[in-house]
């Protein structure tokens, strides 16, 4: 099981929107990342993931420094992360069964055993059977289950989900977090997990991390979060009661 810490990051574009943030995922932890809209959940995840880099602080991955590091290690680093788009960037061009076998070809997985994987990984989200279907073809919810069998494939030991119920219906998008945190902890991955659906992530995460205004102003159990005096955190525990009354 893999920790990752976040220290004293900052990132800017024309104006600053990582100002200090600072936290450690616990290994083996499901965290849930929360925060307005615009407050960098997105960005703060693609640092994570040696996508972006940083422009000060520090970003470690199971101890190895994701800041800073040279093309090869980030490619080693990152064939240990599954991720997931805020806009599940599945390939249109290709079969169901193409995408998930997508980061396994990549790995040089040999034909039978990328083919038992795949199957596998569908079979696990729901969708056993679905290898030659076309993605223009599923429904949201589909395409969602899809995504999470291509971030697991390759059985990545950190997990980082951008929004994996975004535009999904409630129920929908329930089960889609079960079933993020029942992958999680089948394998004991650690997992970052951005959701706008504060109330809804907050149940299924072990601990929970509130951005706001370019710094983590809650960082603790996920159960506590409800009853936080922190404003911004009542205040979005508070909006998703009403926007589900
Ligand atoms: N590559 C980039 N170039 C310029 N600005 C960027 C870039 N990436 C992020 N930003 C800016 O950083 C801010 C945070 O963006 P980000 O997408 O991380 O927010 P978010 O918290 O994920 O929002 P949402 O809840 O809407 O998904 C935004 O103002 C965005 O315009
Ligand atoms: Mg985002």
């Amino acid at each position: 099981m893999i920790g990752v810490v976040v220290d004293g990051v900052g990132k800017s574009f024309r104006r600053p929107v990582l100002r200090d943030v600072r936290f450690v995922l616990r290994p083996g932890a499901l965290t849930a990342l929360v925060g307005p809209c615009g407050s960098g959940k997105s960005l703060l995840l693609r640092l994570v993931a040696g996508l972006e880099r940083a422009d000060r602080g520090r970003i470690e991955i199971d101890g190895e420094p994701v800041t800073g590091a040279d093309a090869r290690r980030l490619a080693r680093l990152r064939s240990r992360i599954g991720m997931l788009f805020q806009n599940h960037a599945l390939f249109d061009f290709m079969t169901v069964g193409e995408n998930v076998a997508f980061p396994l070809r990549r790995m040089g997985w040999d034909e039978p055993r990328l083919t038992a994987r795949v199957s596998e990984r569908l079979h696990a989200v729901g969708l056993a059977g679905y290898e030659p279907r076309a993605v223009h073809g599923l429904s949201g919810g589909q395409k969602r289950r899809v995504g999470i069998a291509r971030a697991t494939a390759a059985e990545p030991a950190l997990l980082l989900f951008d929004e994996p119920t975004a535009g999904l219906d409630p129920v929908t998008g329930q089960r889609i977090l079960e079933m993020v945190r029942h992958e999680q902890r089948a394998r004991g991955a650690t997992a970052l997990v951005v959701s706008s659906d504060v109330q809804a992530v907050a149940g299924v995460a072990d601990a929970l991390l509130v951005l706001h205004e370019g710094r983590i102003v809650y960082d603790g159990p996920a159960v506590l979060a409800a009853h936080s005096d922190e404003p911004i955190v009542a205040e979005l525990f508070g909006r998703s009661v009403e926007a589900r009354a």
